[in-house]
């Protein structure tokens, strides 16, 4: 990828190297600090090299009635104009540059504009326009008017107001299969779709058909792992903090016909303390989470990891497959659960190129010591 930005935007960070440079500079990282489990060899899967993020956000820069895209600068407390940004994929970067040359014409849409969000999928294009202004039918009418080829969304503190929906469609491609999914604004997705789709299809070739068992997912968003997964088992408890994103996974579930899945929003924290019998959920309903015979738990957490508690109780699982977006709470987390499981699997995939970012996938079995 070349970018005019590279050395001034602090998105990109490896932008001295090329892609392969990248890949041994991460894979020599994730070996120093993974070489105390015997790891030496990870499975690697590779990003596009340009157009590979369907997610992507910016700040606004006003001089006048002129408007700018900006980043955060590559040296602190510095900004960087940007008038396209060759990371995000093709349908953000075609509209851009139009998105940004409309808003600047139109004063209502300007005004007090600070942030826009993007997020796409094969077919459309969703914008969230950030104001530090309250947003009116004035607003609403002008972005009503726009005849770009965008979802427009504006937010302001507590005002949403939806121009024509608030989610994209999108599917993915794996395993010779294709997955439906509404990707809702305001609820995690996964940024690199060709990487995701990989991510999947590796948890689908690790994971040796146990159709008469049953998989408790945390951290399962709006059910990007879960329905492709759920054909392999024969139940699935699948839960969420966001109410937002466990509604999409409803509404996702039966896009794809999927009606072995139980959704719930609760916190792993929650979850952990509902099959301990510690506290009752009114949000789990009528179901019966004491009739699942568990024997894999995905997880799936923020960059922070698992919690103490969490962590704790997917050691009671026979198989646990762990994908991570921060090396260094997943080697936190390894060291526990090493002292139960075995590392059978363990993958690197790289979803945030010139970056010094890296997802890994790590599936574990428990050791027949500890069965
Ligand atoms: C890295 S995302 C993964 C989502 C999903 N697996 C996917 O591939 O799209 C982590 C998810 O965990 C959720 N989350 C954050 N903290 C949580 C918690 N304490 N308990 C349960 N879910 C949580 C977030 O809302 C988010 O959807």
């Amino acid at each position: 990828m070349i970018c005019e930005n590279f050395g001034k935007c602090g998105s990109c960070t490896l932008y001295e190297l090329d892609y392969e440079e990248q890949k041994k500079f991460k894979i020599d990282y994730m070996r120093d600090l993974f070489g105390s489990f015997g790891i030496e060899n990870f499975e690697w899967f590779s990003s596009k090299k340009s157009h590979y993020r369907s997610r992507a956000e910016f700040m606004i820069y006003h001089d006048g009635d002129a408007i700018s895209y900006a980043m955060h600068g590559l040296h602190e407390k510095s900004r960087a104009l940007i008038a396209e940004c060759p990371k995000t994929d093709e349908k953000i970067y075609d509209l851009m540059p139009k998105l940004l040359a409309y808003i600047e014409k139109n004063e209502i849409l300007r005004k007090n504009l600070f942030g826009v969000e993007f997020l796409s999928s094969h077919d459309e294009t969703l914008a969230v326009l950030l104001y530090h202004k309250k947003l009116d039918s004035f607003w609403q009418s002008a972005a009503e008017e726009c005849v770009l080829d965008v979802k427009l969304i504006g937010r302001s503190k507590n005002v949403k107001i939806s121009v024509n929906g608030d989610f994209v469609k999108e599917y993915l491609d794996t395993n010779g299969e294709r997955y439906f999914y509404n990707l809702h604004e305001g609820s995690f997705s996964q940024p690199n779709r060709g990487v995701n789709e990989q991510i999947i299809g590796w948890i689908l070739d690790r994971i040796f058909a146990a159709k008469r068992a049953d998989l408790l997912e945390l951290y399962c968003g709006h059910g990007n792992f879960t329905i492709p997964l759920a054909s392999l088992f024969q139940k699935v408890l699948a839960t969420e903090i966001s109410k937002t994103s466990i509604n999409a996974a409803k509404q996702n579930a039966a896009l794809n016909g999927v009606q072995n899945i139980e959704f719930a929003r609760l916190s792993a924290e929650e979850l952990t303390c509902a099959l301990g019998r510690v506290r009752e959920f009114k949000r789990l309903g009528g179901m019966d989470i004491f009739a699942y015979d568990f024997t894999h738990a995905l997880i799936d957490p923020p960059r922070a990891g698992l919690d103490n508690i969490s962590r704790e109780f997917v050691k009671g699982f026979a198989n646990i497959i762990y994908i991570s977006c921060n090396p260094q709470t997943l080697e936190r987390d390894l060291k526990e659960l090493v002292k139960t499981h075995e590392i059978a699997h363990f993958a690197l995939f790289d979803q945030f190129p010139y970056t010094r970012h890296i997802e890994s996938g790590v599936i574990l079995r428990r050791m027949s010591s500890n069965k």
